[in-house]
């Protein structure tokens, strides 16, 4: 390849080891809630919303006793825990307030993701959490939905152990491999 991958992208991995003594500040946040705003979405519907707790502040701990066994080893020690929530419903109805929510959310959450990686900070995404539990403490409005959480600090890991991807080919030929 006469093009390389960008150094944000080929660096980037989620890690499992926080350092405890990083903080990130108000402003740190703020910019990485700016890349999620600036993603683009369907219709630009921006079907998305984020509850960021920084891990000295109270709302932590309304987060942190939600974590299943898995992440609780390394969650509560980032800097930072975003909640992420998708706008599924149009409000006050089941129908669907878009079908590319669920999408756009996970694109905002990419572009968070890099602009995190560019500021020195790691994230890692994840779905290990009681999401039952967690909707009825921060009770969003019906209309929106928490898909995941981002476990966002420097990271301590020294690196991914077994990393493994689909080849460039899989990517090409995979849904028409029936055919
Ligand atoms: C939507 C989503 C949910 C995830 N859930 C978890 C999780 O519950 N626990 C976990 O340890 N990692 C979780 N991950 C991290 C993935 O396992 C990780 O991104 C994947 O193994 C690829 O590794 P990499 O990010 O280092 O490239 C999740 C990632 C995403 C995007």
């Amino acid at each position: 390849m006469s093009q390389q991958l960008h150094e944000l992208l080929a660096a980037r991995f989620s890690p499992s080891a926080f350092d405890e003594a990083h903080s990130v500040s108000e402003n740190d946040v703020d910019v990485l809630l700016e890349a999620a705003r600036w993603a683009p979405s369907a219709g630009n519907s921006q079907p998305w919303a984020f509850f960021p707790v920084r891990r000295d502040e109270p709302d932590h701990r309304r987060v942190v006793k939600f974590l299943a066994a898995s992440s609780a080893r390394w969650a509560p020690s980032a800097s930072l825990l975003i909640v992420t929530l998708a706008h599924r419903y149009v409000d006050g109805t089941t129908w669907a307030y878009s079908d590319f929510a669920d999408y756009d959310l996970g694109q905002s959450v990419a572009h968070l993701t890099l602009q995190a990686h560019a500021m020195g900070l790691a994230c890692r995404q994840f779905r290990a959490f009681d999401l039952d539990g967690l909707t009825a403490e921060l009770r969003p409005d019906p209309a929106w939905r928490i898909v995941s959480m981002i476990a966002i600090g420097r990271s301590i890991d020294e690196g991914p152990v077994l990393r493994e991807r689909r080849t460039r080919d899989e990517l090409r030929s995979a849904p028409w491999s029936g055919v």
